[in-house]
C-alpha cells in the first residue's frame, strides 16, 4: 500500500510524526512524506522535523508565502505532478491548513482515496480560513479520523455515513506524550529560554496568530493592552509568529515591559515552557487541546472553538477579545480557582496505532 502523508504548516508536523512512527512498524505500508513548504523558516519547519524525529520529506513543493489563492494554487500544481508520477493509493491529510485543502482536492480529482485526520471539527465561523478548509476537505474525504465525539455529530449532520467515521483519539496528543518522555531526559539548561524559566517561578505563555486577532490594528492593540495589564502581576513569554511580528511592526505596537517576546520556539522548548506555566493565553487550536491534556489553564482569545471538548471537559474557556473577561478569568486562575478538567476519552497516546490498524484493515 503506497501512502502519501502531507504536511505543510507548523501544526501539521506534530500530527504526522506519530503516524509515520506507527507506519514504520508495518512493512505492508510504504509511505512518502510530502512537505508543501507552506511554512518554510528554519524555526517554523526544519527544527520540528529534527526534534520530532520525522525523516526528511520525499518531496518539497516550495509553496510558501503569497495570498491564500496563490499558495493553494502552487500546492495544487506541485502536488498534482507528484501524484501523476508516483501514483499513491491513499493520501492522508491532517488538520485544517491550506495544504490540507489543496492536497485533498488534487487527490480526489485524480481518483485517489483521501483520509482526513482530525476530521469533523467545526467552529461554524466561515470568516476563518480554517473552517472553509475543514468543510471542503471533509466534503470529499473517504475516511475520517476523529479526535472528539462532536466531530461525529457534525459529520453525520453533513450526511456522512457512520461506517466511514472513526473516533480514534488525537495524534497530536500521541506526540505530546511521546515528546514529554523525551524532554524528561534532556538537559533543558541549554535552551535559550532557560534563563527566563529560572528567573520566573511563575509565568504565563502567550501565542497569537489568527488573522481575526492580529490583522486589525485596533483589535491587536486592545489584546496587547490586556496582556500588559496581566503582565503587571504575572510575567508573560510570547514566542511570536511571523504574521504577528509583521503586523506589530506595521501597526507600531510595542509589548508591555513584562512581556518577553521571542522568535518562534521549537516544539521541545515551547513544551518545556507551557507545561509548567500558570496559564496559556492563546488563539491556537492545538494549544487548547494540549493544555487540556496536561491540565494547564487555557484562556482562548476567540469567540468560538471547533474543539468544544476542551471547554466542556478540559481546562479551556473562550474569552473573545474582552479585556474584562480575560482579566477576571486570569484573577480566578492565579487565585487557584480554575477548573481542573479531565483528559478526553481516547487521548491516550495510541491514536496513530488505531489509525494504522484501520488503514491496514
Ligand atoms: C497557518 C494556517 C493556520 C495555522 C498556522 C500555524 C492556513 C489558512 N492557516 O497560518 O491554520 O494555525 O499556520 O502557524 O493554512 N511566514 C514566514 N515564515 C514561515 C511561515 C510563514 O515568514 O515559515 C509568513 C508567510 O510568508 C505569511 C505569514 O507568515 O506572510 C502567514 O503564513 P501562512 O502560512 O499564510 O499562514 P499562517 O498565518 O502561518
Amino acid at each position: 500500500m503506497k501512502i502519501f502523508l502531507i504536511a505543510g504548516a507548523r501544526p501539521n508536523f506534530m500530527k504526522i510524526a506519530p503516524i509515520a512512527r506507527a507506519f514504520d512498524k508495518h512493512s505492508r505500508i510504504k509511505y512518502k512524506i510530502i512537505h508543501t513548504d507552506q511554512h518554510y523558516n528554519q524555526n517554523m519547519s526544519n527544527i520540528f522535523f529534527e526534534e520530532l524525529g520525522i525523516r526528511q520529506p520525499d518531496y518539497h513543493l516550495g509553496a510558501g508565502g503569497g495570498t491564500h489563492a496563490q499558495q493553494t494554487a502552487k500546492i495544487m500544481t506541485g502536488f498534482e505532478e507528484i501524484c501523476e508520477n508516483d501514483k499513491p493509493d491513499l493520501v492522508i491529510v491532517v488538520g485544517d491548513v491550506n495544504s490540507t485543502l489543496a492536497c485533498s482536492i488534487v487527490a480526489k480529482k485524480m481518483h485517489i482515496k483521501v483520509a482526513h485526520v482530525e476530521a469533523g471539527l467545526r467552529s461554524f465561523d466561515l470568516s476563518m480560513p480554517e473552517e472553509i478548509n475543514r468543510i471542503v476537505t471533509d466534503s470529499i474525504s473517504d475516511l475520517f479520523f476523529l479526535t472528539e465525539e462532536q466531530g461525529m455529530t457534525n459529520l453525520l449532520r453533513e450526511g456522512k455515513t457512520r461506517d466511514k467515521l472513526h473516533f480514534v483519539g488525537h495524534v497530536m496528543i500521541d506526540n505530546l506524550f511521546y515528546q514529554l518522555e523525551k524532554l524528561k531526559k534532556m538537559d533543558t539548561n541549554n535552551f535559550p529560554t532557560a534563563l527566563f524559566k529560572q528567573k520566573h517561578s511563575k509565568y504565563g505563555v502567550v501565542t497569537l496568530h489568527r488573522p481575526s486577532n492580529v490583522d486589525n490594528k485596533e483589535i491587536l492593540e486592545t489584546i496587547f493592552e490586556t496582556f500588559s495589564k496581566i503582565s503587571e502581576k504575572l510575567s508573560l513569554i510570547f514566542p511570536i509568529h511571523p504574521r504577528t511580528r509583521k503586523n506589530m511592526k506595521n501597526f507600531n505596537i510595542k509589548p508591555g515591559a513584562n512581556i518577553k517576546l521571542t522568535e518562534p520556539l521549537s516544539y521541545m522548548e515551547f513544551l518545556n515552557l507551557w507545561k509548567d506555566a500558570e496559564l496559556a493565553l492563546t488563539d491556537s487550536g492545538g494549544l487548547q487541546e494540549e493544555t487540556t491534556a496536561l491540565g494547564i489553564p487555557c484562556l482562548t482569545i476567540r469567540e468560538n472553538t471547533e474543539r468544544p471538548i476542551t471547554v466542556t471537559q478540559g481546562t479551556n474557556e473562550l474569552m473573545g477579545t474582552s479585556s474584562k473577561k480575560i482579566q477576571q478569568a486570569f484573577e480566578k486562575i492565579i487565585a487557584g480557582n480554575w477548573k481542573t478538567g479531565q483528559k478526553p476519552q481516547l487521548w491516550d497516546g495510541n491514536a496513530a496505532e488505531r489509525i494504522t490498524a484501520l488503514i491496514l484493515r
